[in-house]
């Protein structure tokens, strides 16, 4: 099966976890839905991510650092909604992020680049 249901995850849970925070902006009242389907979101990566896992030693930090991602998105979220300070959460997302990236994309399943 390989990570492309993991990456499908990822890419889509982004783009959901953007248009949800819009949607809590301009207050649209769709934005609680938008909300729980990102959150489903959450749990496929999860889910598609921990299928990946064969030694929990070479992976740990991966899913640590993925599980990072994601709570800085809800954080986001939730912080954006509540209308409290989000900057400190955009760059926790932001560096949890690269690295991310930096760790899936060198580690030896998938592609491979650095
Ligand atoms: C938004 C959060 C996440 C992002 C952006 C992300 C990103 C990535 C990327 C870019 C890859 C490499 C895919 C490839 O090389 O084809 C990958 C692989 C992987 N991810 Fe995630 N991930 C996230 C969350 C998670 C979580 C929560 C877990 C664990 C539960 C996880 C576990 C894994 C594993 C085990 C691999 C295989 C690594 C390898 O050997 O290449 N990921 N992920």
């Amino acid at each position: 099966m390989g990570t492309h249901l993991h990456i499908t995850t990822w890419v889509i849970g982004i783009i959901l976890f953007f248009v949800t925070y819009s949607m809590l902006k301009n207050g649209s009242p769709k934005a609680k839905m938008m909300h729980m389907i990102t959150r489903l979101f959450y749990l496929l990566i999860f889910i598609t991510g921990g299928m990946l896992i064969t030694d929990f030693g070479e992976y740990a930090v991966k899913m640590i650092v993925g599980i990072i991602v994601i709570a800085a998105m809800e954080m986001v979220l939730v912080r954006t909604k509540k209308g409290k300070a989000v900057s400190a959460m955009w760059a926790l997302f932001i560096v949890a992020l690269i690295f991310v990236l930096y760790l899936g994309l060198s580690l030896p399943q998938g592609l491979d680049w650095f």
